[in-house]
């Protein structure tokens, strides 16, 4: 048969391949160990839910549910979307399953998808780890919330991070508000893009969001949003920036700060770093009091947040940890049988060892060569003649972990050590 064309990944969406995978297993580690510390229990929902779900949650209006979701029709007829988000699943699973009787902490991780022009940062299947947090209305978890992102900030490795803040309201203080932000700009239509009209008319606050250099100074003298805020919400984020300032979190009010999904009220709040260009933002959620209700639940307050992993990894420079530890070759007839079930015993006396049993035969040097690119520290290295006196070769092809000098680097390569097989176990992890 002729050779066909290859088939490639969808334009947006990447593979996740073998040398990069320690790294993110690294990220997630990290993440979840963080997670953990706080009380936060980990939740997972399908990847594919009613349309309907994403509809009454994010908003019929935003650039998600109108231009970014994929959606079709299942073969039973009903309509589905591939998740664009974590939190309107969140909520459904939380209400479907009765979690909202007492104050709830869940996390979540996973693929998200969203037809965006793909660019730097921004992808059609990106990977998010996300927070809910159930029940609790007060400014003190919205704190708890930012102090956990703060500490997963130092356990990557990553500053120069920059939060920003905002207060959005409760929906009748939005609502009088987005009033006076349409009276506005209706009197200055002309000064507009054509973005901006547009939303003018759908979605008016996501206006104060434009990036176009020509819109600053007329949203800049817009009627403020912090203004219209009741005191209720007005003593909500006081007491969230003060707890801020006593924990030592350097943060910045932007009044322009209102997100792209619809469910937000009060806190919002995004970490932002310069360092990715466009699509600076890798963390970003706030407060949704509202749409447990709205998706058919009790009235429960919540707030959450999610990070995106792709934008993260470009901003860490973590070398990847090594993945392999040792790689066993074997060459002679006896030595090649022998060596799966001499694996075998090492992993049983080792269990956290990681080491890969050639497969495939062929020369010491093949196989050397083979060892050497797999990453592994040392290759333990079975002949017919060690076999016969029941010892095995530890060769070392990197420098311990700890010690990783040129001088030591060299010793290290130039010797091969014999050992008795018996005393393997307890031998072999200093080499490592
Ligand atoms: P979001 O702002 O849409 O919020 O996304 C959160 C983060 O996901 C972004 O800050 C960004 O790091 C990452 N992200 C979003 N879209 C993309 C993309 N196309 N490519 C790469 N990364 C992306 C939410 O999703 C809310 N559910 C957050 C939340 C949870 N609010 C309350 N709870």
């Amino acid at each position: 048969m002729a050779r066909q064309t290859p088939l490639r990944a969808i334009r947006g969406m990447h593979d996740l391949l073998p040398d990069q995978s320690a790294r993110w297993q690294q990220l997630e580690d990290r993440a979840r160990a963080v997670l953990e510390r706080y009380g936060y229990q980990e939740m997972r929902t399908p990847l594919v839910e009613q349309s309907e779900l994403f509809k009454r949650s994010i908003g019929e209006v935003t650039d998600i549910v109108e231009k970014e979701m994929y959606s079709f029709e299942d073969r039973g007829g009903d309509q589905l979307s591939l998740r664009p988000e974590g939190t309107a699943s969140c909520v459904r699973a939380a209400i479907e399953h009765g979690l909202l009787e007492q104050p709830r902490r869940i996390w979540y991780r996973g693929p998200m998808f969203r037809r965006e022009r793909p660019q730097r940062g921004r992808y059609r299947q990106f990977h998010q780890i996300g927070v809910e947090v159930f029940g609790l209305g007060g400014p003190d978890i919205d704190l708890e919330v930012i102090l956990l992102t703060h500490r997963l900030w130092q356990a990557l490795g990553l500053g120069d991070l920059r939060l920003e803040i905002n207060s959005l309201g409760d929906s009748a203080e939005r609502a009088d508000y987005r009033e006076q932000l349409v009276a506005y700009l209706r009197a200055h239509e002309d000064r507009l893009d054509d973005d901006s009209r547009r939303r003018l008319e759908t979605n008016p606050l996501r206006v104060l969001d434009s990036k176009n250099p020509d819109l600053q100074a007329l949203l800049a003298s817009a009627p403020s949003l912090h203004a219209a805020l009741g005191r209720d919400s007005r003593a909500h984020f006081e007491a969230l920036c003060a707890g801020l300032e006593r924990a030592g979190i350097a943060y910045e009010i932007n009044p322009r700060l209102v997100r792209g999904l619809d469910y937000y009220n009060r806190t919002v709040f995004e970490w932002i770093t310069d360092a990715l260009g466009a699509q600076g933002t890798v963390c970003a959620g706030g407060r949704y009091d509202g749409l447990v209700e709205q998706l058919g639940g009790r009235a429960t307050p919540a707030v959450g947040f999610a990070l995106g992993l792709e934008r993260l990894l470009e901003l860490s420079d973590s070398a990847p940890p090594a993945s392999i530890d040792a790689y066993l070759i074997a060459v002679g007839e006896q030595a090649s049988a022998a060596a799966m079930p001499i694996a075998e015993r090492i992993r049983d006396a080792l269990p956290a060892l990681r080491l890969i049993c050639h497969c495939g035969g062929g020369s010491f040097k093949s196989q050397f060569k083979r060892a050497d690119r797999s990453g592994a520290r040392v290759a333990l290295v079975l002949g017919d003649d060690e076999l016969a006196q029941g010892r095995i070769g530890i060769k070392p092809l990197r420098a311990p972990q700890d010690d990783r000098t040129q001088a030591s680097t060299d010793q290290a390569k130039a010797e091969q050590t014999s050992v008795a097989l018996d005393a393997l176990a307890e031998q072999l992890p200093r080499f490592l």
